[in-house]
């Protein structure tokens, strides 16, 4: 199976996507955790996402694309079950992945659209911390790690992401308004989007999502 997770920055796509894959075991793939490594790590591509993540701005597609035809390609990864985080994020990426899968005579089954609201948006992201390590994703008031400032996982150092500030959020939710939200509609048309409250808390969308996709 293969599912694509839409919604706004901050609806909660990372966290239900590692909710998924322990329940489901799942592949999560996450185009900004696999940038943010990239950046991290100072390659090519890297420098040049650093740019665009930093200001708020979608990384060019033909980049992105070719990162994902490379990762489902390259490490034999298509015939498994998939979560794609974040990607597609425009319509030439939607169109991109359909075309990637029908090749190997795969689709996507359906895209969950986490809806959210403004309000619920700028508390998420200004509130949430991240472990520098492996990645758990924590927020300060509503998932609080057990010991301030250390994830509880793998006693990681959690850091703020420098896009999480309210300048770059802004500009965050206005691409996704202009470039992402349009394609829920090529979903919708092909009958696979599913909406979900991402106002609730984590677990009632866990339920939500698990409920689509065990139906
Ligand atoms: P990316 O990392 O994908 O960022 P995003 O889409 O802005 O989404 P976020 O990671 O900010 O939010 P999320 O929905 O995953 O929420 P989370 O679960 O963390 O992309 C970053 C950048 O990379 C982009 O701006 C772009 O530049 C570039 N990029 C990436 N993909 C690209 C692509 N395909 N094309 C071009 N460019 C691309 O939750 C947020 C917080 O809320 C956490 O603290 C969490 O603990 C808390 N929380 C989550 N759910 C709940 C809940 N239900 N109840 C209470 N708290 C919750």
């Amino acid at each position: 199976m293969k599912i694509v997770l839409l919604g706004p920055p901050g609806a909660g796509k990372g966290t239900l996507a590692g909710s998924l894959k322990d329940k489901l075991n799942f592949i999560h793939i996450s185009t900004g955790d696999i940038l943010r490594e990239e950046m991290k790590n100072n390659t090519h591509l890297g420098q040049e996402a650093k740019s665009y993540i930093e200001k708020g701005e979608l990384v060019p597609d033909e980049l992105v694309t070719r990162l994902i035809e490379n990762k489902l390609l390259s490490n034999g990864l298509i015939g498994k079950d998939i979560m794609f985080d974040g990607f597609p994020r425009t319509q030439n990426q939607a169109e991109d992945l359909d075309r990637i899968l029908s090749e190997k005579n795969m689709c996507v089954d359906y895209a969950l659209y986490l809806k959210a609201s403004l309000s619920v948006i700028i508390k998420r992201l200004t509130g949430r911390r991240v472990c520098r390590n492996c990645g758990a994703l924590y927020h300060i008031i509503n998932m609080p790690p057990k010991k301030d400032g250390i994830c509880d996982k793998c006693s990681g150092e959690l850091y703020q992401r420098a896009d999480d500030n309210e300048e770059t959020i802004k500009n965050r939710m206005d691409v996704y308004n202009q470039s992402t939200a349009p394609i829920l509609e090529f979903y919708e048309k092909q009958n696979k989007l599913k909406v979900l409250n991402a106002d609730e808390g984590a677990a009632e969308v866990l339920k939500a999502a698990l409920g689509i996709l065990n139906g």
